[in-house]
């Protein structure tokens, strides 16, 4: 982009995915929660489907043909590939393999963040857990979500420290809510405290621009350690198949 303008080639990927919605005649919703401060949540749905300007069109019940496609059957790795942002993930995951560090570990710092780049960002420890929970080691999803308060608080025996980053966002005098540290105490107790801090410690805000990392230097940990549901992630009834669902089609209406 050049001077706040969009390139010529975002505009022709806009202009592609708008035609592509006319052709189908198809509404995408964007739910409350995507416009959620941009917009009084109060006014309800933005798209009504019997405005007359509607009208021979039909609400997006299914994906989003602005998006990539997904195969019917997803896996872990096509969601890495066709709707994350995932350097910070695969970033992450590489220091945690070259300090040598266990390939479940490993792991646990590959799907940290999913819910950041994935969902949604608020509370991202907590629905990332909830997320992987039905396909992992149960120590993987306690550690994922036990990094969303130990971010907040040092440990100088294995060198972690209060991010620098934390004070520029947040401002020096930023206090976490009380709900973080009292999972941080209870955290700081528990068994698999470690693993947590593991993710901490390897979670890395300076990207490295000359290394390219990707996923598929991590199928094998995946392979081993991630339960690939047969059905495809979204497809299999488990507790976290919705989130995955929604995910890989954000704009249906219902
Ligand atoms: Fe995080
Ligand atoms: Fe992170």
């Amino acid at each position: 982009m050049v001077n706040g303008e969009k390139s010529l080639s975002v505009l022709a990927d806009e202009l592609e995915a708008r035609m592509a919605l006319e052709l189908e005649n198809l509404i995408p919703v964007k739910s409350a929660l995507f416009l959620s401060g941009e917009r009084d949540p109060r006014l309800g749905p933005l798209v009504k489907s019997r405005d007359p300007n509607n009208r021979g069109k039909k609400m997006l019940m299914g994906p989003d043909p602005r998006l990539p496609r997904m195969p019917d059957k997803p896996t872990l790795v096509d969601f890495f590939r066709l709707r994350f942002a995932p350097t910070h993930l695969l970033q992450s995951a590489r220091i945690a393999r070259l300090n040598g560090l266990e390939d479940k570990i490993v792991l646990a710092c590959l799907l940290h963040d999913i819910a950041v780049t994935g969902l949604i960002q608020g509370d991202h420890g907590y629905w990332g857990a909830q997320l992987i929970e039905p396909y992992v080691d149960k120590e993987i999803t306690w550690a994922v979500r036990a990094h969303q308060s130990l971010r907040f608080y040092a440990d100088p025996d294995v060198g972690y420290e209060y991010p620098q980053v934390y004070i520029q966002n947040f401002g020096a005098d930023y206090k976490p809510d009380p709900h973080i540290q009292r999972d941080y105490e209870r955290a700081r107790k528990h068994k698999w405290y470690m693993t947590a801090r593991m993710i901490t410690c390897n979670d890395i805000y300076s990207f490295d621009p000359t290394v390219n990392v990707s996923i598929d230097d991590f199928i094998d940990i995946i392979e081993k350690h991630f339960r690939q549901p047969e059905e495809g992630l979204g497809f299999d009834d488990s507790s976290s198949a919705h989130m995955w669902r929604t995910i890989n089609m954000p704009t249906r209406m219902l």
